[in-house]
């Protein structure tokens, strides 16, 4: 098991830290100065995982310890000992990189509080180590998270055509990822070390996406007061990633056809063509095909960009990652929001893979972050995940059944949402669902709705 370090210039205070610490099974050191700290922890990083060091010392103090420690990255917990009306002190150490403070003088039981939320918080971020390294390559793809059939198959197409020069168009609902995939292809290809620019091409008017993509020269419309540099010359040898492509007018089209067939364009005011060599990523999500029938997308550029195409399925066709991407959003949010949630009940989490997740991973992410910072206990239960629009069961298998058992399948499920989304108040549920209480408790007997009971 690995060490405490203590850090103070009064000794006794070191001895009683010590005392308090052994008696709880814990094994420290003590030391008298911060030099004798650095040089205590410097050279074997390995063998202390927390440092308890008080702030007000000579030579070199507190907060030179922790700076040092932190400069070198290490994954060593630093607990700092403010003396009482310094809290500016800690508010500094905490921005500096301090896990947390405590301040003197304290109770035996609120250094060991403490002590042991870093030691859970260790315990718990090895695991997720652990897990990850486990895992591997084979269930992530660069910051990809997913170990269903179908993500696998995604992993196989990335690794397949990121070395490539062919264009590939991404397509997918929104917040299934289509930027990370976007980025992974870059970071796997031999283009790696030059730019990945972004374009997000829904979001300009068409001049300024013009002169965005191409760059125009000084006098070229009003308002272009300098030359400009466009994201495909910045792109020149790396990748660019057009984003919402679906939405580019059909002047900017015709322009970006030119590029990929030619490697060539001009800025907007010059007849000086540019060459680069860039390879581009597009991502979408609506459906191409639909506006080439309607001749609001070039079918020759469709074609052009669509020499690879990746379909990202939304998150309710590969439900079985929902279990995969909490535990990584939950160490994620952990770490942001300094929290130690160590995870979620078996019925929150049946609730999270019964969810028809309309705004995918991105929802799922949103709504996990949510509940990291609202729950009030250790674990997250069903209480702390409001869903926006739960899915009804009859829509799972609405086929073959009589009316009556549809009916009730209805009814079960109304039931369960509105007491959730009354946050288990019976009574409100009740008043909204405009039925007496009685009645209420009937019909949870009636659908064996006995968890809410
Ligand atoms: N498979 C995944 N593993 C981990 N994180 C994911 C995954 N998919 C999406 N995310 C996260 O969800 C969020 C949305 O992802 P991203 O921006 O790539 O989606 P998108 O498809 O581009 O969405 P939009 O169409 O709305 O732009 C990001 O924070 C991203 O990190
Ligand atoms: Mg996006």
């Amino acid at each position: 098991m690995k060490k405490i370090l203590i850090v103070d210039d009064d000794k006794a205070m070191g001895e009683m830290c010590k005392e308090l610490l052994t008696s709880r099974g814990y094994t420290s050191d003590i030391v008298t100065s911060g030099r004798e700290a650095i040089e205590k922890i410097l050279p074997n990083n390995e063998i202390y995982s927390i440092v308890l060091t008080d702030l007000a010392m000579p030579d070199m103090d507190g907060m030179e310890v922790l700076k040092k420690v932190k400069q070198k990255n290490s994954p060593i917990d630093v607990i700092v000992m403010t003396s009482y009306g310094t809290v500016t002190n800690a508010v500094e150490a905490m921005k500096l990189g301090a896990t947390d403070y405590i301040t003197k003088p304290f109770k035996r039981d609120e250094l060991v509080i403490v002590i042991e939320k870093i030691l859970r918080m260790q315990r718990l971020e090895g695991e997720v180590d652990r897990l990850r390294s486990e895992l591997g390559e084979k269930y992530t793809f660069g910051n990809i998270i997913g170990e269903s059939s179908k993500m696998k198959k995604i992993y196989d197409i990335i690794s397949n055509v990121s070395n490539t020069e062919a264009n590939i168009l991404i397509q997918g609902e929104t917040g299934t990822g289509k930027e990370l995939v976007a980025m992974a292809i870059h970071y796997n290809s031999a283009r790696k070390d030059r730019p990945f620019v972004k374009v997000d091409c829904a979001a300009l008017a068409e001049t300024l996406l013009e002169s965005e993509l191409f760059g125009h020269e000084k006098g070229a419309f009003t308002g272009a007061t300098k030359d400009r540099t466009g994201r495909f010359r910045m792109a020149d040898r790396g990748t660019i990633f057009l984003d919402e492509i679906g939405n580019i007018p059909l002047t900017v089209q015709a322009k970006l056809l030119r590029v990929l067939q030619d490697s060539e364009f001009e800025s907007v005011g010059s007849d000086h063509p540019i060459r680069v060599d860039v390879r581009i990523v597009a991502a979408t999500n609506i459906n191409l095909e639909d506006h080439v029938e309607k001749s609001l997308f070039r079918r020759d550029l469709f074609y052009r960009l669509n020499v690879i195409r990746i379909f990202l399925p939304p998150l309710r066709e590969r439900i079985d990652d929902v279990p995969m991407l909490v535990s990584h959003f939950l160490s994620l949010h952990n770490k942001k929001n300094r929290k130690t949630i160590e995870g979620i009940t078996r019925e929150a989490l049946h609730r999270l893979m019964s969810y028809n997740w309309p705004g995918n991973v991105r929802e799922l992410e949103n709504v996990i972050e949510r509940a990291v910072i609202l729950c009030k206990g250790k674990v997250i239960e069903p209480i702390d995940i409001p869903l926006y629009q739960e899915k009804t069961s009859f829509q799972q298998d609405f086929s073959g059944k009589p009316l009556h058992v549809l009916m009730d399948q209805v009814e079960h499920q109304i039931i369960v949402n509105t007491i959730e989304l009354m946050d288990g108040d019976k009574e409100k549920a009740a008043n909204a669902l405009q039925i007496s209480r009685a009645s209420l408790y009937n019909k949870l007997k009636k659908h064996k709705i006995t968890e809410l009971l």
